[in-house]
């Protein structure tokens, strides 16, 4: 897997780690522009000096309060590497639902299981070497409720702020794509003790140039890095896309079908929701939420403002406004 540059994010986020534990820090930044991949190059150069805990809560597929459950199990089997420590944790309870082949039983309160699980999970961290749990698309426990009404990421973040500020037992980084969750946590009372907030950019223009070179020999195409910027700018998956598919279609054709791709989902999206396009800085509050939730546009908290995901739904979005 091919991974470029980043060293001052991956130089930021060592001193992070190298800091006693304190406070969760959460990553936001668009979709595809690189948090998984940092965080996972991450690891992989910090792995010696931290034992590291890596959940993917999309692909551990947390949908139901009782799937994170699964994945407090899952963490437990990861940090203690021993089947039967699980089957001592529940022996005893009349545990009814299967998690991982336990049973757990619906009359055991939801939030007691947590707890037990927490304090479990405790103390399996104190006996590893700098723990660092990682939790990317944290944002799929945003709508989860247990006892009829409790947010299970507030228990969630509540578990996470006392291993961080209170305990300093372990790190704990929270990764997500989605800028209303996370703007959510940004302007929650009392979370700029407890959280430190970053975003994360698309490449800068030379890292993405050298990923452009990259693919170009990768997928032998012949094209000025510089114009492929022009349509990518520094979103690596774009990049990727753009070039694979200037491989088999030529550049021009292979541009005009993604943008052409997008510019059908943004008019189908503004024809069922009832929207204009505008110039975003005409947009008002809503209507950007609104594009927010298609994905098209990204709210940047640090700003305040709406910003499209990528360069090629900005000249998408942009050539509709033309023909309008
Ligand atoms: N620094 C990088 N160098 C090369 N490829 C990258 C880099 N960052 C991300 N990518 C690639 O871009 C794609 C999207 O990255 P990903 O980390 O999954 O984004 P996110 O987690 O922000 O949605 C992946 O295929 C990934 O391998
Ligand atoms: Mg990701």
């Amino acid at each position: 897997m091919v991974f470029i540059g980043r060293e001052r994010e991956i130089g930021w986020m060592r001193l992070y780690l190298e800091h006693e534990a304190n406070k969760i820090l959460a990553v936001t930044g668009k979709a595809n522009c690189g948090k998984t991949a940092l965080m996972q190059e991450v690891m992989k150069r910090l792995g010696a000096t931290h034992t590291f805990f890596y959940l993917d809560l999309r692909l551990l597929d947390v949908s139901a309060p009782e799937d994170f459950v699964k994945v407090l199990l899952y963490l437990l089997r990861l940090a203690r590497r021993e089947q039967n420590f699980i089957r001592r944790l529940f022996n005893g309870s009349k545990f009814e639902f299967s998690v991982m082949g336990f049973k757990v039983s619906r009359d055991v309160k939801f939030e007691d299981v947590l707890q037990e699980l927490y304090l479990a999970l405790i103390e399996e961290l104190k006996k590893v070497k700098t723990p660092v749990i990682v939790v990317d698309e944290l944002q799929s426990l945003r709508e989860l409720y247990y006892n009829g009404g409790k947010k299970l990421i507030d228990s969630v973040l509540e578990f996470f702020i006392s291993i961080t500020k209170h305990q300093h037992l372990a790190h704990v980084i929270v990764l997500t794509s989605d800028s209303t969750f996370y703007a959510e946590l940004y302007s929650k009372s009392g979370m700029h003790e407890r959280m430190k907030f970053y975003l994360l950019d698309e490449l800068d223009r030379a890292e993405a140039m050298e990923l452009i070179c990259y693919y170009c020999e990768e997928y032998e195409v012949d094209i000025k890095p510089e114009r492929i910027y022009r349509y990518t700018g520094g979103n690596p998956a774009l990049i990727e896309t753009v070039v694979s598919e200037a491989a088999r279609l030529g550049f021009r054709k292979a541009v005009e079908l993604k943008k052409g791709y997008l510019k059908d989902y943004i008019a189908t999206y503004a024809e069922e929701k009832k929207l204009e396009l505008k110039e975003l800085e005409k947009l008002r509050k809503e209507e950007g939420q609104a594009w927010v939730d298609a994905n098209v546009l990204f709210y940047n908290v640090e700003t305040a403002e709406f910003e499209f995901q990528h360069r090629m739904m900005e000249l998408a979005w942009n050539e509709l406004l033309g023909e309008s």
